[in-house]
């Protein structure tokens, strides 16, 4: 049976985010983005991972909840932010009562959810009146856009390698779906990071703790030795190398009276 997305980072928990700071990096843009916060102003990140945003959104003064669904994950977040209140828990059900939040942040999680329909409407159920959904996405490149790995091309190449069920993420209709669960959505804001690298190995060393991991672990080994090989004889003699990525950030508002 396919690995699930939530086995997946219970897997990697214990080296995510460790080779470069990339979600982190993500999560302090978001972060920075977040209106100020009121007096008790209270924040879910759901999908916390390592608490990329929710680390950031206290530094700024929420009064943050982080919530997981793969216990590794939790246990690495507890550990690193001792005075943080972090919940193992599926954000298909959130286990909080209605008009908790006055902002909910889900970084990079909402295209990996089984359901995010399900997940919307739960988001938007534990929202205060006015309160504010605020979520990145992989990003849709601008136009004339240039990758400045060739990694991404590699990424679509492969795909016909992988069996049913191979690799993680499923794009989704965002606006529809924040609309159709009573959300107002606000506005669409595409962040980018870019990240020198210091060669071509650390960028395949950086594929191996998060998401892609699951895609390459997917592909057969044969195909597996060729990716790595044309990603490093494709980027061996480039200088200076950077991993320059986008994601979009939707930010909705709950409009119940
Ligand atoms: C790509 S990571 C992003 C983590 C963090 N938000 C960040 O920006 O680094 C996705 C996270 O979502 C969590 N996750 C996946 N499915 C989930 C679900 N249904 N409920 C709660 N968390 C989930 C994973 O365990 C993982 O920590």
């Amino acid at each position: 049976m396919a690995e699930s997305v939530i086995d997946v980072f219970d897997r990697l928990s214990g080296c995510y985010d460790d080779v470069l700071p990339f979600f982190s990096g993500f999560g302090r843009l978001v972060a920075e983005r977040l209106p100020e916060p009121g007096p008790a102003g209270r924040l879910l990140d759901i999908g916390a991972g390592r608490g990329a945003i929710a680390v950031p959104a206290r530094e700024r003064g929420y009064d943050v909840t982080a919530t997981d669904a793969a216990p590794g994950m939790v246990a690495r977040l507890r550990q690193e932010q001792p005075g943080l209140d972090v919940r193992l828990m599926n954000a298909v059900h959130l286990d909080f009562p209605d008009d908790s939040f006055d902002v909910v942040t889900a970084g990079l999680v909402m295209h990996l959810v089984d359901d995010a329909a399900a997940v919307v409407r739960e988001v938007h159920r534990v929202l205060k009146p006015g309160g504010l959904f605020a979520f990145t996405v992989p990003g849709r490149e601008p136009d004339g856009f240039e990758f400045a790995d060739g990694a991404n091309a590699l990424f679509g190449e492969f795909a016909r390698y992988l069996p049913p069920q191979g690799g993680m993420g499923v794009a989704f209709d965002e606006i529809g779906t924040l609309a159709e669960a009573g959300f107002d959505p606000l506005r669409e804001t595409d962040l980018r990071l870019d990240l020198p690298l210091a060669d071509a190995e650390t960028l395949w060393r950086w594929f191996q703790t998060h998401g892609s991991r699951k895609y390459l672990d997917d592909l057969p080994p044969d195909r597996r030795d060729e990716f790595r090989r044309r990603l490093l004889d494709d980027l061996g003699g480039r200088r200076p190398l950077t991993l320059r990525r986008y994601v979009w950030l939707h930010e909705a508002q709950v409009t119940r009276p």
